[in-house]
């Protein structure tokens, strides 16, 4: 259906007409329909949220609008770019998927070959990480310590491109994770798994720590997609 760039779809429309009556702020109210055509793909990624447009299509001021979005973007939903303003953050089970699919093959060749070279230190280091992770208030960092955690026991492979590739899917990811730890309650489960994990390289165990990694990322996977696939 053609649609002039300065009107919401036929589809909002049908979402914010369901969800009027359901709430008793302006901002509770543009928020749950927000996110459920975020979620639903009604609002698709990277789709520009103009503040003044939105406000219009709810019926509300800009003020509800804009504290229904900060909202948004602390549950990772929306995006805030310095020129482009709000845009909705791209999480497609579709897409997460497929960075999951790559990372299970990747990764554990990756760990095969370093694992028997990770020195003490090296052990260390990943154990400072995940206390850090423990400790991080902040779901934003999250990504990054997690990213930098499976990278320490990947580096001594001695394949820098393999690493390479592993480290680009692993920043991929971050935005899937970083909506799971924030809307899924995600982050204790991970550790769990990352301390299992690490016993197992530490272990000296191979074929564990393999499956470990593996299973770690069938999980998160399983989970986000449970969780955007599920009937409302
Ligand atoms: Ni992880």
């Amino acid at each position: 259906m053609p649609q002039t760039s300065n009107s919401p779809s036929p589809d909002l429309t049908t979402v914010i007409a369901r969800n009027r009556p359901r709430f008793r702020t302006a901002t509770e109210f543009v928020e749950a329909a927000m996110r459920e055509a975020i979620l639903g793909g009604v609002l698709p990624a990277g789709a520009p949220l103009r503040q003044e447009e939105l406000a219009a299509a709810f019926g509300v001021s800009r003020m509800p609008v804009r504290e229904a979005l900060r909202q948004l973007e602390a549950r990772a939903l929306v995006e805030f770019h310095p020129h482009r303003g709000a845009v909705v953050a791209a999480i497609s089970a579709a897409d997460s998927a497929d960075i999951g699919t790559i990372r299970t093959a990747l990764e554990p060749t990756a760990l095969r070959l370093s694992l028997p070279r990770l020195t003490p230190e090296d052990f260390a280091l990943a154990a400072e990480l995940l206390a850090e992770m423990d400790a991080e208030p902040d779901p934003g960092r999250m990504g990054e310590l997690n990213r930098r955690f499976h990278m320490t026991l990947y580096a001594r492979a001695g394949r820098p491109r393999l690493l390479a590739l592993v480290e680009q899917h692993l920043a991929a990811a971050d935005r899937y994770l970083r909506f799971q730890f924030v809307a899924l309650g995600y982050q204790s489960r991970s550790q769990d798994e990352h301390y299992a994990l690490l016993a197992a390289c530490r272990a000296g165990d191979v074929e564990a720590a393999c499956a470990n990694v593996v299973d770690h990322v069938t999980l998160a996977g399983e989970q986000l997609t449970a969780f955007l696939d599920r009937p409302d």
